[in-house]
């Protein structure tokens, strides 16, 4: 396993590698997909052009209203399956809406550039595991991990079947006060933490969360088992054999990528 080098790689989420998107009529889809080791790829999604494009919602900035039904130039049908777009018209808020298929796009997007371009994005579905983590019944071996945060939806793909992924984004500044830190983070590493450092916190936060992913228990696993301490990621106070990476698609956001055997 190669060592984690202390600094994180930098990722440019702009390039863009893979075959095209499928061509599905509307507006054009926010997203592209990004090569971030040799084996993943993600794809990002900017939430509120989506918005835009597909409910004809201007109000950028906060999208916390009710739900509400798509523009007619939605191209749903060409990426939703009926039961997807059944889904969709049950969220209760606007903002749950547009991160719930934000996510899904990126993984239909994923699924096409880099696995199966024939199959068609309806054909793409993702299901849950008891705890919640994500599955693709047409793809059951590839392991794929689902964020959303801010203005971004991200999902990532493992083209090796024997690697397991997660990941996770954060807007920044985190809610950094007392009872937020007591939760997210055990003693140990409260004592080496500097709470006003927000890109300390964001690295420490987002890796844990993408750990919990990782091991596809989310908060079923307990907050303070999982360690960031001293460069390394601790579980049950054993260092993880997994690699992890930071991306940025903004300087508001922060991006962790981490990988390792299944
Ligand atoms: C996943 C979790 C660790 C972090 O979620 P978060 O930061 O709030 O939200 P994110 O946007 O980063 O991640 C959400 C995605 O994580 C994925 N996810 C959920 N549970 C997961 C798990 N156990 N393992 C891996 N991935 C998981 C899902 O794909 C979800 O997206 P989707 O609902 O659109 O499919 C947390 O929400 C969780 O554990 N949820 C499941 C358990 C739960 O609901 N508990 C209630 C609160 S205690």
């Amino acid at each position: 396993m190669p060592k984690n080098s202390p600094q994180p790689l930098r990722v440019d989420l702009r390039a863009s590698v893979g075959r095209p998107m499928p061509e599905a009529p509307g507006p054009r889809l926010p997203c592209g997909v990004v090569q971030i080791a040799p084996e993943i790829r993600l794809c990002q999604v900017d939430i509120q052009v989506l918005a835009r494009d597909w409910w004809g919602d201007f109000l950028l900035a906060d999208l916390r209203r009710p739900a509400r039904g798509l523009s007619p130039a939605a191209p749903i049908d060409a990426w939703l399956a009926p039961v997807e777009q059944k889904v969709l018209e049950r969220f209760k808020s606007f903002k749950r809406q547009v991160e719930w298929l934000a996510g899904r796009l990126a993984v239909k997007t994923l699924a096409g550039a880099c696995l199966d371009p024939d199959l068609p994005p309806t054909a793409v579905t993702v299901s849950h595991e008891p705890d919640g983590a994500p599955v693709l019944p047409a793809f059951p071996r590839r392991c794929i991990s689902i964020t959303h945060g801010g203005r971004f939806a991200v999902a990532a793909l493992s083209l090796d079947t024997a690697q397991a992924i997660g990941i996770d984004i954060e807007r920044m500044p985190l809610p950094a006060g007392e009872a937020f830190l007591r939760l997210a983070f055990s003693q140990r590493e409260r004592a080496v933490l500097d709470p006003v450092d927000q890109l300390a916190l964001a690295r420490a936060w987002t890796l844990k969360e993408a750990y919990l992913k990782y091991i596809r228990r989310g908060f079923h696993r307990n907050l303070q088992g999982v360690e960031f301490l001293d460069g390394k990621l601790l579980d049950g106070g054993r260092e993880a054999p997994v690699r992890w990476t930071f991306g940025a698609p903004d300087p508001d956001h922060l991006l962790a990528v981490l990988f390792g055997p299944r």
